[in-house]
């Protein structure tokens, strides 16, 4: 397998990661299917999972995606480590995503997500997101603080750009950043948060990396995807997957999925390359 390094931590995961997500928002599927899903991408040599506290339905469901990945690895059972990664900094009122940074609140929700993973020491915290109303280096303090009690080991970011990245670094040490970027959205090279993250040695992790949970069918409808996937018999979201495995060495892209399959397709890509002359089509490919 492509191993990759999490960033300066020491850790190292296969290639490609497991998104919790589209298992406990709206549209989820059942539990039982859930764990199926958890348990085939681990079988098929997936060993990092990204997850957050609200990844749920709303304020009263919050952990629900922490305690299912807690359940699927628990019930998958394998020898080896599986490295979780979660986030805090968001809230769930209502149905509605909005974000809190307050220190206050980021200490709280690392302990209900302590509890939530049956943990006593999360592995990756990650910032959800910079909140306006509260300075960035107090939040980021915040995650500091809770990795010198021990609570976490290392420290993520996540929606940032460069000079936040660099702030933070100011802090604590930042072994991960994960922003949106796939083939269609492409900010996170255009701004160089990607070339940032390779001169420094932090991981980055594309998220909606096949498209989005809302919008990954464009993926499979995508014709120059769907030749190139043809050719080289494999699926349009392997394409996909195998665009941004090439594009940096510090990329470890997380899909989400919320039936077995999928996973199951997504963490073969590991195993797999594209051609030169494929990626470069890719590179041009503007929509
Ligand atoms: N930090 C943030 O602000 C943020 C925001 C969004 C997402 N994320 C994280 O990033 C992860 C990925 O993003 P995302 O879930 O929005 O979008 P995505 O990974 O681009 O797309 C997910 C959807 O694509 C389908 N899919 C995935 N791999 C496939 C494959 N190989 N073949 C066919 N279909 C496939 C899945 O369908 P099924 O569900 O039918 O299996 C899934 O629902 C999330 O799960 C979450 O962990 C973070």
């Amino acid at each position: 397998m492509n191993r990759r390094k999490l960033g300066s931590s020491g850790i190292t995961v296969n290639s490609i990661g497991l998104g919790g997500m589209p298992m406990s928002i709206q549209g989820r599927p059942d539990r039982a299917q859930s764990i199926q899903t958890i348990c085939a991408a681990l079988d098929a040599g997936i060993d990092f999972i990204d997850t957050a506290d609200v990844y749920c339905l709303d304020h009263s469901d919050i952990g629900h995606n922490e305690k299912l990945i807690a359940e699927g690895i628990k019930a998958w059972g394998g020898a080896t480590p599986v490295i979780v990664a979660t986030k805090g900094g968001m809230e769930r009122p209502n149905a509605a995503w909005t974000t809190n940074g307050d220190p206050k609140h980021l200490k709280h929700a690392c302990e209900l997500s302590l509890v939530a993973l049956n943990t006593d020491c999360i592995d990756l915290y990650q910032l959800h997101a910079p909140d306006d109303e509260v300075p960035f280096a107090d939040s980021v303090g915040a995650l500091r603080e809770l990795k010198e009690m021990g609570k976490i080991q290392y420290v993520g970011l996540s929606n940032v750009s460069v000079d936040q990245i660099k702030e933070a670094q100011g802090i604590v040490e930042i072994v991960s950043v994960q922003n949106e970027c796939n083939l269609y959205e492409r900010e996170a090279f255009d701004e160089g948060v990607v070339a940032y993250c390779e001169k420094e040695g932090i991981a980055f992790l594309p998220y909606s990396p096949v498209g989005g949970f809302r919008r990954h069918k464009r993926t499979g409808r995508d014709a120059l995807l769907q030749n190139i996937a043809e050719r080289n018999k494999i699926s349009p979201y392997q394409v996909a997957l195998l665009w941004l495995l090439a594009k940096s060495s510090v990329i470890i892209p997380i899909p989400g999925a919320s039936r077995p399959e999928n996973a199951r397709s997504s963490a073969e890509a590991m195993t797999l390359s594209l051609s030169a002359g494929n990626l470069s089509l890719l590179d041009q490919h503007h929509t």
